[in-house]
């Protein structure tokens, strides 16, 4: 198992207190995985279990694993933001009261910015030969904000990616190429049904390029 340096993790909590998340959720998986997922930030299950994708989307997510004979165990999986943004919202009871509770939203740029030196540190330590990107936000963060999901998925890509300059205060370009894959989030199918099939074609032609490289 691959496990992110406690001083690194003490760095993420410190640079993101100032914001609206809660918990912290390492990243999980070997220090030589099949690939590495990256998701947009943990969700209130994954900061209860303190393990990335253990909720709704994490059940979506190890069927699609599943469906190219892969399994948690198998994966390092991680996310963009390693605490759970939430906003105040408040939802009315069956008994027609109404309560104030946590929503999930997603992160913000400076969010990813506090928690871009823990992708980072991952990426470089396990140097996976594949990085699957859940959604916007991980794919943003990787290569941009001008990437979009509906536009990219299902495609390999051989790109540089985006790292965190802390002298320059901004993201730069590597200059070492790494292989993307582009996918959906799996929450997405949840609210836009149309998506699973999308996301589903994705995952054989995943399972495909794992058969031709594996
Ligand atoms: N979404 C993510 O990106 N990560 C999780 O762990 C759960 C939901």
């Amino acid at each position: 198992m691959y496990k992110i340096a406690d001083d690194l993790v003490q760095l993420g909590i410190e640079r993101i207190k100032e914001f609206p998340v809660e918990g912290f959720v390492r990243g999980s998986g070997p220090l030589h995985p099949a690939l590495m997922l990256v998701g947009e930030a943990p969700g209130e299950n994954e900061v209860e279990t303190g393990i990335p994708f253990t909720g709704r989307a994490g059940k979506e997510l190890m069927a699609s694993l599943e469906s190219v004979g892969l399994a948690r165990e198998d994966v390092y999986i991680t996310s963009a933001v390693r605490s759970r943004p939430y906003k105040w919202g408040s939802k009315k009871e069956r008994n027609g009261t109404m309560t104030e509770r946590k929503y999930n939203r997603a992160p913000t740029k400076k969010e990813i910015i506090a928690h871009a030196p823990i992708l980072d540190t991952e990426i470089r330590d396990i140097h996976p030969p594949l990085i699957v990107t859940l959604g916007n936000i991980g794919l943003q963060r990787l290569v941009g904000p001008k990437a979009k999901v509906t536009q990219l998925h299902g495609v390999l890509m051989e790109t540089p990616i985006l790292m965190w300059d802390e002298d320059k205060q901004a993201f730069t370009e590597t200059e070492e190429v790494y292989h993307i894959f582009p996918t959906f989030h799996p929450a997405s199918v949840f609210y836009n049904p149309p998506v699973r099939e999308l996301k589903d074609e994705d995952w054989r032609k995943l399972g495909e390029l794992l058969r031709i490289n594996g």
